[in-house]
């Protein structure tokens, strides 16, 4: 693959960040300009990649002729405008999840993009895991039978209230919609009936776990667990997450620790167990087949804005479904600040909003407490990547 991609990042705040790192790492791309409304990811930008144009407006991004692509990383309140933008300046997109803070906006966005000749491609991580591909294809090879029921579930002491993501909404649809996504695709059905049962914990608004459960068009049945509940004052941080298949023969399952992630299957001939590198959002996937796409012309697999637009109308479906079932209540507010006051000075965990550093604060001359994220696309690894940048 010779030709290198420009690409024009809007947005340098986690999910920036890790899709940078990504393709700093891929040679094929040339990360040639980064946009940021915030001075302090500005002047990160600057610290990581030096030759980069950096600027605070996005209009400097869309009208840059030299640019074939845009990374679009901001929130989702933002996206549908730039997504429009993008295409009218003839440009391919990498956008995260969700592309519009509406459904409606969603779907005449998923109009638009299909009517394009665009490629525009939506970061639903969970399909370019390696675990994913390989259970279906034992699935798809007979292993487990004719595969009736999935079980995902994903609770971690995640994001809270406050803390940024407003626009995507309580968990079940800011994270959730990605578990959504991942039992419509084992069940390769649409969703056809479904009943959510909620709790709102700490006396706070919104439902912060769900549990729905219910049918696709097909019969496979399923339920999804999500929740940022999970031991947030706990002295030692756990989670549990996992995807469980089970056919009219046998089972395939796999479960992650945000480091590693271990598929079982107990298949009809074979019992197979494999362990490999969990590798987080696995930007490094999609950074390397959206390039393939564009050499190729086509989406050669990379997950599409269709997807996304149905992951997400129907997480917010479930949620409202939730809200109507009258969530009861557990804990109180004070409980909740407790534990964002203690979120405030954790190094590790999981959803941590994204802090500057110190390298980046004493550059632009301002004082502040410099914290790393927490965030595995903040972790050593990714860190080496960017030159301890984010150290
Ligand atoms: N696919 C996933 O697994 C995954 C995980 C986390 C977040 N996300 C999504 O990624 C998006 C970004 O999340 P994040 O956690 O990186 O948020 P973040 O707050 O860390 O980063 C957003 C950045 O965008 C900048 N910004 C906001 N409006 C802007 C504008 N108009 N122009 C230029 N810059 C602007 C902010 O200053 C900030 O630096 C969200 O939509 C979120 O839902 C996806």
């Amino acid at each position: 693959m010779a030709k290198k991609y420009r690409i024009g990042v809007v947005g340098f705040g986690r999910m920036g960040r890790g899709f940078v790192a990504a393709m700093l790492a891929n040679p094929v791309w040339d990360v040639a300009a980064i946009c940021d409304v915030d001075p302090l990811s500005r002047a990160e930008a600057k610290l990581i990649v030096p030759a980069a144009r950096i600027t605070d407006d996005p209009e400097a991004i869309f009208t840059d002729k030299s640019l074939e692509v845009v990374g679009l990383f901001t929130l989702a309140d933002s996206r549908p405008a730039m997504i429009r933008r993008a295409i009218v300046e003839k440009k391919h997109v990498i956008a995260e999840k969700p592309i519009a803070a509406d459904i409606k906006t969603e779907w005449e966005l998923v109009k638009e993009i299909e009517a394009s000749d665009r490629l525009v491609a939506v970061n639903l991580f969970n399909r370019n895991a390696w675990y994913h591909k390989e259970i279906q294809q034992y699935i798809a090879d007979g292993a487990i039978g004719e595969l009736g029921i999935i079980r995902v579930c994903h609770m971690t002491p995640g994001h809270l209230p406050t803390e940024g993501h407003e626009p995507e909404g309580p968990p079940f649809h800011d994270c959730g919609m990605h578990y959504v996504d991942v039992a419509r695709w084992y069940a390769r059905s649409e969703y056809k009936t479904w009943h959510a049962q909620g709790i709102r914990m700490w006396n706070y608004k919104d439902p912060w776990w769900l549990q729905c459960h219910g049918t696709f068009d097909n019969g496979v049945v399923f339920d999804i667990t999500q929740g940022f509940v999970y031991g947030h004052l706990a002295k030692d941080k756990t989670h549990n997450c996992y995807v469980d298949c089970i056919g009219t023969k046998g089972i395939a399952r796999m479960r992650h620790n945000f480091k590693d992630a271990t598929i079982e299957v107990h298949g009809i001939d074979a019992t197979l167990t494999k362990t490999a590198a969990f590798n987080d959002k696995k930007l490094d996937v999609m950074v390397d087949l959206f390039a393939r796409s564009l050499v190729a012309g086509k989406n050669i697999g990379f997950p599409t804005v269709r997807d996304s637009a149905v992951a997400s109308q129907v997480s917010w479906a479930m949620l409202d479904n939730a809200v109507k079932n009258a969530p009861p209540s557990v804990g109180n507010l004070g409980e909740l600040e407790q534990i964002l006051e203690h979120r405030k000075y954790l190094r590790n965990g999981y959803g941590l909003p994204l802090r500057h550093t110190d390298q980046t604060i004493a550059a632009i001359g301002q004082r502040g407490q410099a914290q790393a994220c927490g965030e595995d696309l903040c972790q050593p690894a990714t860190l080496r990547k960017l030159g301890d940048a984010c150290a």
